[in-house]
Order: C-alpha cells, then structure tokens, then sequence
C-alpha cells in the first residue's frame, strides 16, 4: 500500500514523534510506501510531497515541530469555492494522481472535522489527535498536552521565588483555546492559588478574598493561573485583565505573563513520545485492516479508534467533576 501523511493546525511536541511512528511501523512492519505532504491539505491542493524512507525519519522522535510545515488550509471552507475551485474535489483527485491508499491527517479539532468530510466523501482517511489543549473529544489525551503542561508548571515554579520576593501577586496565562485543560492540570501542579477555566464562571470578589486572606495568613504573595479562554471585558488579554482587576482592588502589587508559544515549542517529554509512537503505530494498523474514517484515540491505557463522524464539532471541556478540581477546592485553591 501507499500511504501519505500530513500535519494541520497548530504545531506541537510530538508531530514528529508521531511522523516516525506511523512510517517506521508503515516501512518496517507492513511494507508499505510513505509519501510526506507539505503545509497539511496545502500540500495535496499543491501536490507538493516527498518520498519518505528510513533515512529521513531519523533524528525525529524528540525533534519539535513538524518536519512536514504545517497550515490552517480548510479545504472546505466557503471562501475556497469564490475562488472557483473545488478543492476538496481537488484534493481527491490528487490523492487518485499520486496513488496514495490512505491518508494520514495529524492535527487538531479543525483537521479532525476536515478529515470526517473527506472520509464522507469516500477518501481513505485516518487520524491522529494532535493539540496542546487536550480539547478533542473521544480521547483521554493527545500529544502535546503533557508537553505543554511541563512547560507552563516549570514557569509557574519560577513566578513563586519573584513573587515572594517581591512580596506581589503573579498572574500567569497559558494556553488552551477554549479550554481549560492547561490551566487546570499546571494549575494544580504548580501549586495555583487561583486557578481560572474558561468552563467555570469567576467572582473577582472570590479571587481578591482568596488573595487578602493569604496576606492576613502571613502569605503576602499569590499565584494566579488564568486559561487564555476565559471571560474578560473583552478590551485586554486575560492576564492583563484579571492583574489590573486584582491590583485595583487589593492595592497589592500585581504583575502578569503571558507565556505564549514557548508552551508549544521545543522538544516532547518521555510521556508524549511514547503516546506519539504508540498512535502513529496504530494508525498503520486501521489502513493495514482498511479501517478507514476513524480516529486513533486513548482511552485509559488503551489504545483504541473512534468513528470521524463522532468526533468532528465536539469539544472535550473540562468537567467541575475533575478530581483536580475537587482536590483542589478542598485544599483551598480558588476556581473563580
Ligand atoms: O490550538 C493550539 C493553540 O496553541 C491554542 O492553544 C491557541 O489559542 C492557538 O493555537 C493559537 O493559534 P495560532 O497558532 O494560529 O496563533
């Protein structure tokens, strides 16, 4: 068989990790023959694609990034047809022209719902949940996600030392979109004091009594964790906002970081290359046994797949069931 594989959406740790698990075990165990597609659906609009074989798959299990470039192209989108083109019809033509039996989509929400519409279409299509947000439905986890959490734990383990030092209180933004999986799991590893989700509402009161009772209580510095995706007026980030809210109120002084793309760079943790390796291997496994239309997804310590048609428009958002929300609340952290 001859299969072709790409990258959509935002990058993260563990794009290359999964790469090389879906061709090793593609070129090893199955035989088959691997062509990399360019800057995701881009790529098959374009026909810009190379022939992988073992060499170039070497030096890719803890390299961050895609080798492969990756784009937010949404084949069918609206806009694409004013252009005259049909590009999913484009697309599927073009995977004809090159031969290819499959496709290999990594990527995020968007990609996953790109991918159902072409599996209804009748292309050989199979995915891999890829986002730092953790937010895809149908999967316990995704690569990226621990990656991303160790970045920001780290960041937040540096804000305490500044913070007590300087007697301030710190808030932090993280990532997510529009969830809070970041927020809550580096939150709750960084030893928040206040933990904000875009899923539960916040009282600025309850913030600003979490923090003046930790300075009646000898502790005059706080750790505030905002999810980017939270509800603020709307004119400022949400670091920024929830800072300048905290310092007006209290009157202690409160400083924000926003930290950005740093928490999708660099290289993935032991955690995220071996979930990489283990779905890019089972992926394989779907389009040996012509499984096509599904998803490769975690479930417990299990390694399974889903229907696209399950996934695609569903957000997987933080339940206030989470044992680290309730842990937490029990030891005092502030959730809003
Ligand atoms: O989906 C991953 C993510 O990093 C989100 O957490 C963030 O909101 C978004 O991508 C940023 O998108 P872009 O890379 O297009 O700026």
């Amino acid at each position: 068989m001859r299969i072709g594989i790409l990258t959509a959406g935002g990058d993260c740790p563990g794009i290359n990790a999964t790469i090389r698990g879906v061709c090793k075990t593609a070129i090893h165990h199955y035989g088959m023959e691997v062509l990399g597609i360019h800057s995701g659906f881009q790529g098959l609009i374009d026909i810009d694609v190379e022939s992988f074989t073992d060499k170039s798959l070497s030096g890719l299990l803890n390299q961050g990034g895609t080798v492969l470039g990756t784009s937010r192209e949404k084949p069918f989108k609206k806009s694409g047809l004013a252009s005259g083109i049909n590009k999913p019809e484009l697309i599927a033509e073009n995977i004809e022209k090159l031969g290819l039996d499959c496709i290999v989509c990594i990527g995020g929400n968007g990609t996953q719902k790109t991918a159902a519409k072409f599996a209804d279409m009748g292309v050989n299509i199979v995915s891999v949940p890829k986002t730092i947000d953790n937010d895809i439905w149908g999967t316990d986890f995704s690569f990226g996600f621990d990656t991303a959490v160790t970045i920001a734990t780290d960041a937040i383990d540096r804000l305490h030392s500044t913070a007590s030092s300087h007697k301030r209180v710190m808030v932090i933004e993280v990532m997510g979109h529009k969830a809070g999986w970041i927020a809550l799991y580096s939150g709750m590893a960084g030893g928040g004091d206040v933990i904000l989700l875009p899923e539960i509402p916040y009282r600025m009161e309850a913030i600003n009594e979490t923090v003046m009772n930790r300075l009646k209580r000898g502790k005059p510095y706080s750790i505030v964790v905002v999810a980017e995706g939270i509800l603020t007026d709307g004119t400022k980030r949400a670091a920024e906002y929830i800072a300048q809210e905290i310092q007006l109120a209290t009157g202690i002084e409160t400083r924000e970081t926003v930290l950005g793309y740093v928490q999708r760079g660099g290289s993935p943790t032991p955690f995220d290359r071996n979930l990489s390796t283990r779905m890019g291997g089972h992926a394989t496994d779907l389009i040996a046994n012509r499984q096509f239309g599904r998803m490769i997804a975690l479930v417990g310590d299990e390694i399974t797949s889903i229907p696209l048609r399950d996934v695609a428009g569903k957000l997987k958002l933080v339940d206030e069931s989470q044992d680290l929300i309730v842990q937490g609340r029990r030891m005092g952290v502030c959730f809003g």
